[in-house]
Order: C-alpha cells, then structure tokens, then sequence
C-alpha cells in the first residue's frame, strides 16, 4: 500500500493506495472506540457488488447506515442532496456524523456535497471505486452538484479526511469506465509527470489488462500529481488551471452531445486532441512529441464517435464556467510532462481545431 499526502492550504489528508483496503477503513478513521454515527452513501449496483464485503470490515459499534443515490449524472441534484439530508436527519444524524461516498465520482461530488452542507459541514471519507474518481475527482476538495443551466454549478470545496483508493474495486468496473479513467492518467502524465506518460505509452497493454503492479503505478503517480498541484493552488488561482488540458473543448462536446453519448473521460481524450492540434499550430510543442501524445491517447481507446455542429460545440464552449470573459482560455502543452495555461486563443484557432476533431469524431465509431 502507498499513501500520499495532500497538503492544502485547508485541509491535510492522506490519500492511500493499495489492494483490499476496505479491512483498513475503520481503523484508519478512528471508529473503533467512538459512538459516533456512521452513513455510507453509494448506489444499489455498487453495494449489490461491494457492499456485504464493505460491512464486514465494520466493527458492530459502527455499521454504517446505507444512503442510496440512483446511477447517472442527472441524479447529481439539489433535490436529491435535500433528500438525502432528509435521510439521515430521520436517522439521527448529527455534527459529529461521519459519512463515507463509496462510488464513482457522482457518488463522489454529491456526498462531499452533502457532507459539506449538512449541519453546515460534517466529516467525510471518500472510497472511490472508478478509476475517474480515484485519480481525479476523490482528491483535491471539489464537491457539487448540477443545475439545469450547467455541470457543477452549485458545489464547495470539502476535503474529506481520508481517501481509500482500493484497486480491488475495478475488478467489477466495465472496460469503458476504465479506458475513460485512464484519459485522466494520460493528461496527469502530458502536463506534469513525464515518467508517468512513458510509463503509460510503453504499459497500455499491461495496464488495460489491469495488472495490479502496472495499475498501482497508475494510480498512484496520477493521484501524486494531482495532490501536489492542489497542494500548491488549491482554489484554481493559477497552477491548478493546468488540470484542465483537454477540457475545453472537451466539457463543449459533452454539452454538445447532450452528456448521453461520451463519458467524461472520453470527451476529454476528444478535447486533448483538439488541444494538441492548436498546441501544433502555434508551434507550442514539436511535431514529434505531440504524435507521441496523440498516440498514447489512442492506444488507451479508441473513444467513441460523436457527431455535433460546429457552432454548437462553439456556443457550449462559450458557456464554460472556467472561461474568462473576452478571452479563450487552453493548457497546452509544452512537451512530455509540461504544460501551460494561455488566455489568447483566438475564436478562429479554436474553431479550427473543433471543425478537426469534428472531422475526426465522424469517422470513428
Ligand atoms: N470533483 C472533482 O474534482 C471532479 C473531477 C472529475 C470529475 N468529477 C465528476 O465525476 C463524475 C463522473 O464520475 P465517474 O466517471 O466515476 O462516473 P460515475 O460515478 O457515474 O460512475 C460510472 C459508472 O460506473 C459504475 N461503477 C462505479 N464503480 C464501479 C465498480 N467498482 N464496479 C462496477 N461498476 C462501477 C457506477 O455505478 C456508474 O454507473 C462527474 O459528475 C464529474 O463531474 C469531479
Ligand atoms: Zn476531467
């Protein structure tokens, strides 16, 4: 097992990586000698899954109470975080309750969400069981949920006080969760971690394979470099912008396709792409290293196809809580392991790109 500590400028928490974690879980929050309430917030699949192996690890004195939240994005709502603190008031939840999200990274922002609300804050663990959630969204305090007007419009920023991401889990995960996932590895390693991105270009294989050994190094080094940019900007001022290589056009094409056609990680190998060619206009990165790039995003798909117009992937682009007004904002990288944050795209350079993977996204299945 690997931990990894987060140091924010809030909160400090470790992160721990390893197999069959759950055992650790109690002990590791302190459970074994308190009273307090413990809720455990998931969905029936993942509990029909996981969840009789889950309470095992609980000692009587502290059996969690199970929180259901329905499977899909359009459940990340208010209503359903009213619902929920409904719940556990009935239950007798109170501020020195404990709940843990144990799901994806829906599960994820939605009980950080609840946690960081309810009572006007309680304490929280996360035990994500997508590969997503593991490298990216369990880690770095973000928490929300979504309006009908756009993705993670209402949210907080509530760093839980552990992290257990237990490689045992994605045994179950579908093969597409996991692909989608690993998109997140290969941006971590394009904007940060060159050895990450050579681990991952000449590894696919093994990796897809899900080799605990190969995967573990995954995780870890992508949950590294996640803490450590948190650690350094944890509200998104500066550095943390770089997290978003891929997402601006990739968050278009999401919107753009009605959030049914690609899974996140998917739009964002899309949106990576669409990077890396104005990256290669600009001259920004060599010819050499962004094949290099684009390679290694193939070898981790192929994403799915997706058809949309080009001025509906410009207005969704438009709409981007993250863009400053006048201006488009990219990361594009540099070379293998570094990357920048620009604020002058100009509308042509992008439209260009998005008539591109437009093209691209037409021919591929
Ligand atoms: N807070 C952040 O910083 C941050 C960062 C990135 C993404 N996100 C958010 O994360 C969400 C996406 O998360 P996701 O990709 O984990 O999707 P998800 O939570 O929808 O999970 C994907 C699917 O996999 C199933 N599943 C989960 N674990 C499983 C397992 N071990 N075995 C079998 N099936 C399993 C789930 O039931 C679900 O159907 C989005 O809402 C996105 O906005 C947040
Ligand atoms: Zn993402």
């Amino acid at each position: 097992m690997k931990t990894i500590g987060v140091k924010a400028a809030s909160a400090e928490y470790p992160v721990y990586v390893g197999r069959e974690l759950f055992a650790q879980i109690p002990r590791r929050l302190g459970l074994g000698k308190t009273q307090r309430r413990v809720f455990v917030l998931t969905s029936a699949e993942i509990w029909a899954l996981w969840g009789r192996r889950f309470l095992a690890a609980f000692p009587q004195s502290a059996q969690p109470t199970a929180l259901f939240l329905p499977p899909g994005e359009r459940y990340k709502r208010m209503a359903q975080v009213e619902r929920l603190a409904g719940e556990m008031a009935a239950s007798g939840a109170d501020r020195s309750s404990l709940l843990i999200a144990f799901g994806g990274g829906i599960v994820g922002d939605l009980g950080g969400f609840l946690a960081a609300i309810y009572m006007r804050g309680i304490e929280y663990a996360q035990v994500p069981t997508t590969l997503l959630a593991q490298v990216d969204s369990s880690v770095g305090g973000k928490t929300g949920v979504n309006l009908a007007a756009g993705k993670n419009l209402i949210g907080s920023f509530h760093h839980p006080r552990a992290v257990f991401a237990d490689l045992s889990v994605l045994q179950t995960l579908p093969e597409r969760e996991l692909r989608a996932g690993l998109y997140e590895s290969v941006k971590a390693g394009i904007i940060r971690d060159a050895a990450l991105f050579r681990f991952m270009e000449r590894h696919a294989e093994a990796i897809l394979r899900r080799e605990p050994a190969a995967l573990e190094r995954v995780i870890a080094a992508s949950i590294r470099m996640k803490a450590e940019v948190v650690g350094i900007d944890e509200r998104e001022s500066g550095l943390r912008m770089i997290l978003n290589f891929g997402h601006t056009l990739g968050h278009a094409i999401e919107a753009a396709t009605g959030y049914r056609r690609l899974l996140h990680g998917e739009a964002i190998a899309w949106g990576m792409l669409a990077a890396l060619r104005i990256a290669r206009e600009r001259g920004t990165v060599s010819a050499g290293e962004a094949e290099r790039m684009e390679r290694t995003i193939a070898a981790y798909g192929p994403a799915p196809g997706f058809r949309a117009s080009v001025e509906t992937l410009m207005a969704a682009a438009g709409r981007d809580k993250k863009n400053r007004a006048g201006s488009r904002r990219f990361v594009l990288p540099r070379g293998i392991g570094d990357a920048v944050v620009v604020e002058d795209v100009t509308d042509a350079e992008m439209e260009e790109a998005a008539r591109w993977v437009l093209r691209e996204a037409r021919r591929a299945r």
